[in-house]
């Protein structure tokens, strides 16, 4: 049972990847790799096949003792080793390794309905000078992270073209274009089809392979994908999210969500939350919540709790990270942190509303405006919203702005009236001594 192995790619782009290129104003061009995996058992039947597009966002510490983010994706020379068809007793693996000293492997267990994703392992080495040239540390760090897919059916193809991505320590992980099956009866491949929640139906049909020859199975064309959103002028609509703790809801928002990229021209770009998941960690003094909109963009809003005073205790959003990727090849477009907010303030307890558009400003490339926010990231009661804090934007108070304007504009007109007449008269008693 000697696993056959083959690594495909490069997957040259088509030729309108030079429009996104221009479009996104990325710069530079590397080729990116699908794998594709075809693990054969004793009867030279595939037991378990896999075909999926994937990089890293690692960041480390430099040797002048600050972090920078490094992208891993993976090169040509992916080698494999170790993969297992798996049974009723052993998980199945999928292991590859690549570059220098990189590897990344799953393992997947069944049951008598279902097989599923465990635990994802991942070593990359700092030793890589083309990828960490200033690592302070060098050599191999291993990381492992519980896989979030849900379980599939037996003999059922697991197909997931939207962006997915697991973040833990200091390594966020990116998956696209997943077209997998573990556990493969009597060598038949994609019988059934299982979608992702990311992938709406509306999306392009799936060339799956059709015998679990790989030679015919990777036949896939490349298309330009719809990275280029074209400008939206309506407002964006407004999604409902949460965050469980085991089964009791711990976070809470609701919001619409419009990003305004500004590289080269702006672009306004609205979050659809019909394509838009939620994950994040809750806590009793931080809280993230992490929006993947299913194109390739992900944004986290981290709140805290400040002790406002001795027994007041408030929570407000302290910080806003966002990563945009390309489509087509999981490169970074744009990522961008700022963790010196000190928005969205309310006690701890309630939950804070603006319905209002608000901008936040991560940096001068980038601007988040929101749409009919309530957010409350901590003490969620019976998974509904507490007493809203409203911001001033909306509050009643407002209708003072107007009437102080207007009173302004009528004490300038009266102003303006008197040194008219005043005016008049003088120039009146200038002319009479003619
Ligand atoms: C991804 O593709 C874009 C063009 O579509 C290119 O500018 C960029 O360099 C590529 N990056 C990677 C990591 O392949
Ligand atoms: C398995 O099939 C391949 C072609 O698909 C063939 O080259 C190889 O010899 C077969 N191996 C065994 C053990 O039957
Ligand atoms: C991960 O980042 C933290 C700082 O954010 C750092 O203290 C830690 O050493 C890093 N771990 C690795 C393995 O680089
Ligand atoms: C499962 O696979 C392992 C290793 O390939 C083998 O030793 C074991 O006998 C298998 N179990 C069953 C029930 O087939
Ligand atoms: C950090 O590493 C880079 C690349 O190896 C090297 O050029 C630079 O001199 C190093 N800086 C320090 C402070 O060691
Ligand atoms: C596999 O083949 C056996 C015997 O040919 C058949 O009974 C069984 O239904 C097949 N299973 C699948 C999933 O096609
Ligand atoms: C979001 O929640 C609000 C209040 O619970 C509800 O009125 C609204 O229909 C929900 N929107 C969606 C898209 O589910
Ligand atoms: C988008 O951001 C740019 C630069 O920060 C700004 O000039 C522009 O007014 C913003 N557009 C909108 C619609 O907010
Ligand atoms: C805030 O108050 C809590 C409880 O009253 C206390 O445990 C915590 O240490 C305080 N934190 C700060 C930063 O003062
Ligand atoms: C922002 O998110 C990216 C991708 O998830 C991550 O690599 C980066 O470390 C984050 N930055 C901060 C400061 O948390
Ligand atoms: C995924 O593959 C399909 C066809 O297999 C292709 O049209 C599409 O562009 C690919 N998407 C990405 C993000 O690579």
């Amino acid at each position: 049972m000697e696993p056959r192995w083959s690594p495909r790619g490069p997957l040259r782009l088509p030729r309108c990847s030079a429009c996104l290129l221009l479009l996104l104003g990325t710069a530079g061009f590397f080729q990116s790799y699908a794998v594709e995996v075809d693990v054969k058992d004793a009867s030279n039947a595939t037991c378990l096949y896999a075909q999926w597009m994937m990089s890293f966002l690692i960041k480390y510490e430099t040797n002048s003792s600050d972090y920078k983010n490094a992208t891993l994706s993976l090169s040509s020379n992916v080698t494999h080793d170790g993969s297992i068809c798996g049974n009723d007793t052993q998980a199945a693996l999928l292991a590859v390794q690549f570059g220098e000293g990189h590897s990344w492997s799953v393992n997947f267990t069944k049951t008598n309905e279902t097989y599923q994703a465990d635990f994802i392992t991942f070593t990359y080495n700092t030793n890589d000078t083309a990828v960490f040239p200033d690592a302070k540390r060098k050599g191999p760090i291993t990381i492992v992270v519980k896989d979030t897919m849900h379980p599939v059916q037996l003999n059922n193809v697991f197909v997931c073209h939207n962006t997915d991505s697991i973040e833990a320590e200091n390594v966020t992980q990116f998956f696209w274009n997943l077209t997998l099956q573990a556990f493969v009866q009597n060598g038949t491949i994609g019988e059934k089809e299982s979608r992702c929640d990311a992938d709406t139906p509306t999306s392009a049909p799936t060339v799956l392979p059709t015998d679990a020859n790989i030679t015919t199975a990777s036949t896939t064309t490349l298309s330009p994908a719809p990275t280029t959103v074209p400008k939206p002028v309506e407002n964006p609509d407004t999604g409902n999210y949460s965050l469980k703790s085991g089964n009791k809801t711990c976070l809470l928002a609701t919001v619409g969500l419009q990003l305004n990229v500004s590289q080269d021209k702006p672009l306004l770009i609205n979050i659809n939350p019909k394509t838009t998941s939620a994950d994040g960690t809750c806590g009793n003094t931080a809280a993230t919540l992490r929006l993947n909109d299913g194109n390739s963009r992900f944004i986290d809003f981290t709140f805290v709790v400040k002790n406002a005073s001795a027994n007041v205790r408030r929570f407000y959003l302290k910080e806003v990270n966002v990563t945009l990727l390309n489509h087509i090849n999981g490169s970074v477009i744009l990522s961008a942190d700022n963790n010196n907010f000190s928005k969205w303030d309310a006690s701890l307890g309630s939950s804070y509303m603006c319905r209002k558009e608000q901008t936040l400003e991560i940096n001068e490339g980038l601007q988040i405006h929101t749409f009919n926010l309530r957010i409350q990231p901590f003490l969620v009661k019976e998974n509904k919203f507490s007493t809203a804090e409203e911001c001033f934007a909306d509050s009643d108070l407002n209708f003072l702005i107007p009437i102080a304007v207007g009173m302004a504009l009528g004490f300038l007109i009266i102003l303006v009236f008197i040194s008219y007449i005043i005016g008049r008269r003088k120039s009146r008693t200038g002319y009479q001594s003619v």
